[in-house]
């Protein structure tokens, strides 16, 4: 093949790990001298980096790859990938369905992409590996935006949660050198990066398989002393690992946006059960209020599970008042899917989807109503805007995102994407707020005021570090 036929065309599914996961695979081809195609049929890889969380991602792909036959029985010499979870769970069962497929990758070996690749031009290459070759972020990159980028500090996941295959897809928690992490960070921002969100199925049991305890709270102290970086997010915190050195370090560190996704998945205790999550409503409630009181005005997301197998009228009533009571500024809300190589696959009690459809309607509402109550509080402040591109529904607009991860839509002044503006918000919804420019650029968007209370700042003392 000539060098300005090599192109590719990357589809990601699912979490911020497989869109990282998708920026690895595009820098490994980049490295082999590919560059990116803008559209499939133009593209001579095309890659599907899956997803199988719920039922409807599987289904996706595989139209995907109905529709992609057509295209190369028409380009035969195109090549075809698919890498990710759903790779990883339905291993050579991909090419018994779709025969048509140059080249199947799991979780473990993105690193093998290339040699994949050139071993399909003999025959179908195929490979899923059981543990990680290489820690993925030790690959190329490609990354899809300048300002930002998502940083893996451990892979895999240790706990059990009864509804999820994640494990099962991404394999046991590894965690990544903390120097390691540091030195990728000084080395984004001395490309233009200014926001990094940290990724891990648990970020909070982060550093337990290399010392012996958790060294999130750590981590993010030592962020908080990387010049030039503005803005540090992370996803997800398990309610049960959440501990108060990382509420006292997220409450000290400039750096660390007032925002936090703390999924609950459930609001009874016996669903929580079932579900192994291993906390309760009470020990949950208890960490939203600490963080609650150790940054006030801090913004809390969620994950909500309805119809998990079993769940009751009044179990599912439980999660409406602990969404009452928590008081979400957003939540992401899922009906449950069944999922093989899972406990709650085997549970009883699967729910007709009516019922779950109409639970998840009345969870909409509510949290459509709290959402808008949370955003009001915006309303007549300003706020620090990151630009991340023109309105997509008013090109005269600009949209941007807040340090505590609102949508905000103003007028534009032609800021480029990743430039700081100070928005006066004028107006809230459900899912985004309105503003106006207020004095153009902001000067130093790490000046905050912040409170930090006796107990917590005990904690971070105990942590041995500065911010
Ligand atoms: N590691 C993260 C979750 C990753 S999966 C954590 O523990 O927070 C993202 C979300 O998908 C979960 O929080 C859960 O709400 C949802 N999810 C996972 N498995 C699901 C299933 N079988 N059906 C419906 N939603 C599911
Ligand atoms: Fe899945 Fe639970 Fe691990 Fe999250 S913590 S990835 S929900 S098993
Ligand atoms: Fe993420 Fe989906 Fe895999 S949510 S870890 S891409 S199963």
């Amino acid at each position: 093949m000539r060098e300005a036929e090599k192109t590719y065309f990357i589809t990601t599914y699912g979490c911020q790990m497989n869109e990282h996961d998708s920026e690895r695979l595009a820098g490994l081809l980049e490295a082999e001298g590919y560059a990116r195609a803008s559209k499939p049929a133009d593209a001579s890889v095309v890659l599907f980096n899956t997803c199988c969380i719920r039922e409807n991602a599987d289904n996706k792909l595989y139209g995907n790859l109905g529709h992609m036959k057509a295209i190369k029985d028409v380009r035969p010499d195109m090549k075809l990938v698919v890498g990710g979870c759903l790779a990883q769970k339905d291993k050579s069962a991909i090419q018994k369905r779709a025969p048509w497929v140059d080249v199947v990758l799991g979780t473990h070996n993105l690193a093998s992409l290339p040699r994949l690749l050139e071993e399909s031009k003999v025959s179908p290459a195929f490979e899923i590996l059981e543990q990680t070759e290489v820690f993925p972020s030790a690959l190329p990159s490609r990354r899809n935006s300048p300002w930002h980028a998502w940083v893996s500090i451990s892979i895999g996941c240790n706990n059990s949660c009864t509804f999820c295959i994640v494990p099962a897809v991404r394999g046991r928690e590894v965690s990544r050198r903390l120097g390691d992490i540091v030195s990728e960070v000084e080395q984004l921002v001395d490309d233009g990066v200014v926001e990094v969100t940290l990724l891990g199925q648990n970020v909070n049991s982060y550093g337990r398989d290399l010392d012996g305890t958790p060294m999130f709270a750590k981590l993010l102290r030592a962020l908080d002393r990387v010049d030039g970086l503005e803005r540090v997010r992370f996803t997800s915190p398990h309610p049960k690992d959440f501990r108060s050195d990382t509420i006292a370090a997220m409450a000290d560190c400039e750096v660390v946006c007032e925002h936090i996704h703390l999924p609950v998945q459930a609001g009874s205790d016996m669903v929580l059960k079932r579900m192994k999550r291993a906390y309760t409503r009470g020990k949950y409630l208890e960490k939203v209020a600490l963080v609650r009181k150790a940054i006030p005005d801090v913004s809390i997301s969620t994950d909500i599970i309805v119809g998990f197998p079993g769940e009751t009228e009044s179990e599912f009533a439980e999660t409406l008042t602990l969404m009452e009571e928590a008081r979400y500024d957003s939540a992401y809300t899922f009906q449950y899917s069944s999922r093989p190589m899972t406990e709650a696959a085997e549970m009883d009690g699967h729910l007709p989807k009516k019922v779950v459809q109409e639970r998840f309607e009345r969870l909409i509402r509510l949290q459509d109503d709290i959402s808008l109550e949370r955003n009001l509080r915006h309303v007549g402040t300003t706020q620090e805007v990151i630009v991340e591109g023109a309105s997509k529904r008013d090109s005269t607009r600009l949209s941007g995102r807040t340090r505590h991860n609102k949508l905000v839509h103003f007028p534009s002044d032609g800021a480029g994407d990743g430039s700081f503006r100070t928005v006066l918000i004028t107006s809230a919804h459900s899912h985004y707020l309105e503003g106006e420019l207020v004095d153009g650029r902001s000067e130093s968007p790490r000046v905050r005021q912040r409170v930090s209370l006796p107990l917590l700042s005990a904690a971070a003392a105990h942590d041995g570090a500065r911010c």
